[in-house]
């Protein structure tokens, strides 16, 4: 058995609107080893955005712990928690965020510059991986001219560029065709297989649950382990 990377319990998240009290997570665990490549499903709703946005460092949880490497995670300062994300998670949002100012080479770039390596080197890089999604010759195009998939795929890249140790990957195939889905799928399987990256990704794409080594159904606020057929 690997060493435990992740580790989330009992993790309790509601949101409050006006006098309505949203009540989302309930009590969701979930321990993830390094290497693990697992799947979360749910309807929508249900919470999959808001749980990865917890397992990241992104958002605290009402109630529950976050072990990250063995330190609970948010018991580390905002800035502490910056430094970490930076350096050991990457997150493909499900609504992509993409920086506006920037061209789609620089977006691709950022990581690799706040870890400070070199701007040609950074550059090398990212035109490497922009070449791998189809999108060379978008490299100096700003975010707002670019399709959904075409940003989708900007997304993935910048969140891997880094080779994290965690990739959290919300819904990254979610405005792909096929052929983008099929490359985005290999690109990642290959990050897990030959880098040992270990990814948490929520997706409906039936074809990632078979690459997934194990698959949990977000259900009524908790994670259930889905046995295979
Ligand atoms: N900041 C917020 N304020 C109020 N309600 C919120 C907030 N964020 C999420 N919610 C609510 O929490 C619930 C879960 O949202 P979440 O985005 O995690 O769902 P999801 O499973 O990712 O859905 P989808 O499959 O549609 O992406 C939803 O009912 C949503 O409206
Ligand atoms: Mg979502």
């Amino acid at each position: 058995m690997n060493n435990i990377l992740l580790l989330a319990s009992n993790i309790h998240k509601s949101f409050h609107s006006g006098n309505e009290e949203i009540r989302v997570l309930l009590g969701a665990d979930l321990s993830i080893e390094e290497g693990d490549f697992v799947s979360i499903n749910g309807p929508s709703g249900s919470g999959k955005s808001t749980l990865l946005h917890i397992l990241g460092g992104l958002q605290h949880p009402d109630k529950g712990k976050v072990v990250l490497d063995g330190k609970p995670l948010y018991s580390h300062s905002d800035r502490e928690l910056a430094e970490i994300r930076n350096e050991k998670i990457g997150f493909i949002f499900q609504f992509h965020y993409l920086l506006s100012d920037f061209t789609v080479i620089e977006n691709v770039m950022i990581p690799l510059l706040i870890k400070g390596k070199r701007k040609k080197e950074a550059q090398e890089k990212a035109k490497e991986l922009l070449s791998m999604v189809d999108l060379t010759n978008r490299a100096h195009h700003r975010p707002k001219t670019l399709s959904g998939g075409e940003r989708q795929r900007v997304a993935v890249l910048r969140a891997v560029i880094n080779e994290p140790s965690l990739l959290l990957a919300d819904e990254p195939t979610g405005d792909l065709d096929w052929a983008h889905t099929n490359t985005i799928l290999q690109m990642l399987t290959d990050l897990n297989i030959n880098k040992g990256m270990t990814i948490i990704i929520v997706t409906h794409n039936k074809r990632v649950a078979k690459i997934a080594k194990k698959t949990y159904n977000l259900i009524e606020g908790r994670l259930e382990e889905k046995n295979e057929m």
